[in-house]
């Protein structure tokens, strides 16, 4: 059976399957971003990681290599400047790829990735215009206008995580203040609750926790735990600005919600849509949906990453 690799390289996670043209995950795995202070060495382990699996699995036939990584160029095959990762500057990451596999080898911002995964496989089966933003480290989105994927002049197209929000707010890994992402992702509601918990009186579930993160919030929150609940409802507020932005630019049918804090699911959707409505321009009102990423295992990222070598080497998506 011919496969693909799909790889979604997370700031903090990276996640990789062996994937056939149907979008069946065959075999996959993942490893810590963070672990690996260069990324030669960590090209080197996932090298060494695929072909194990693959010389366990003798029957797949390996036809190229798609990667989703945070900052990533299509036009280049680099990651640039990424806020969220320890390796700086411009990454050859396809070249230090090609030393390990000689075979089609691409890479995408890792919110494109997801966006062609939704669209293949998932709520954004039938939509030509939409928008994923996924809510990990960071804050991605992938823009699909006219049923195809934004890329702009220099393939960065779709920053929406560094879309200041606030002037003189948060400081972000990308060295200004403001952005989205600050407020608005896995970490950044993290970032929400330490500030909180600081000036806070009352008694919160969340002082309780041992380790603060989207996960033990949202946790809280489903106990109705009243900071945890306000949190999500001030992260919301956040993110359903920037939204109603969002759709003033692009006219989506559709917001998909991808990533860690989307796992949270009504609690940051219900929130976002009430602010995002609140905002939105009146001609678009109640005309936008606001989903939750549907592929099953979160596998979005890892297929639209693996789908880019469909595309690129047939010509035709799976
Ligand atoms: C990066 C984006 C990326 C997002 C999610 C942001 O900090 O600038 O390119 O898509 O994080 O990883
Ligand atoms: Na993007
Ligand atoms: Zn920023």
């Amino acid at each position: 059976m011919k496969v693909s690799v799909g790889i979604d390289i997370g700031g903090t996670n990276t996640v990789w399957g062996l994937i056939d043209e149907h979008g069946t995950v065959h075999v996959e795995g993942q490893i810590g971003t963070k672990d690996f202070d260069h990324p030669t060495d960590f090209v080197q382990a996932i090298a060494t990681i695929l072909k194990g699996a693959l010389k366990e699995h003798q029957d797949f036939e390996l036809i190229g290599i798609g990667i989703g990584a945070p900052n990533g160029n299509y036009f280049n095959g680099t990651i640039e400047h990424a806020p969220n990762l320890v390796w700086k500057g411009v990454v050859p990451l396809k070249k230090l790829f090609q030393q390990h596999f000689q075979l089609p080898i691409w890479v995408t911002n890792d919110a494109n990735a997801a966006a062609i995964g939704e669209m293949l496989f998932g709520v954004a089966k039938k939509m030509d215009n939409f928008v994923v933003v996924t809510l990990g480290t960071g804050l991605g989105s992938g823009f699909v206008v006219n049923g195809e994927l934004m890329y702009g002049h220099d393939a960065f197209a779709g920053e929406l995580g560094h879309t200041i929000i606030e002037r003189n707010g948060r400081s972000c890994g990308c060295s200004r203040k403001g952005c989205l992402e600050t407020y608005a992702s896995a970490t950044g509601i993290v970032r929400t609750a330490k500030e909180r918990l600081n000036n806070y009186t009352g008694t919160s579930l969340l002082s309780q926790q041992a380790q603060l993160s989207s996960k033990s919030i949202a946790d809280c929150a489903e106990q109705n735990d009243a900071l945890a609940l306000e949190i999500f409802d001030y992260t919301g507020h956040q993110l359903g600005f920037a939204l109603a932005n969002t759709v003033a630019i692009s006219s989506p049918q559709a917001i998909v919600l991808f990533g860690g804090l989307a796992n949270a699911g009504a609690l940051i959707l219900n929130p976002t849509k009430h602010y995002m409505e609140q905002y939105m321009l009146n001609l678009f009102k109640g005309k936008v949906e606001l989903l939750i990423s549907s592929v099953p295992e979160h596998h979005a990222a890892i297929l639209g990453a693996g789908a880019l070598v469909w595309k690129n080497v047939y010509g035709a998506l799976g």
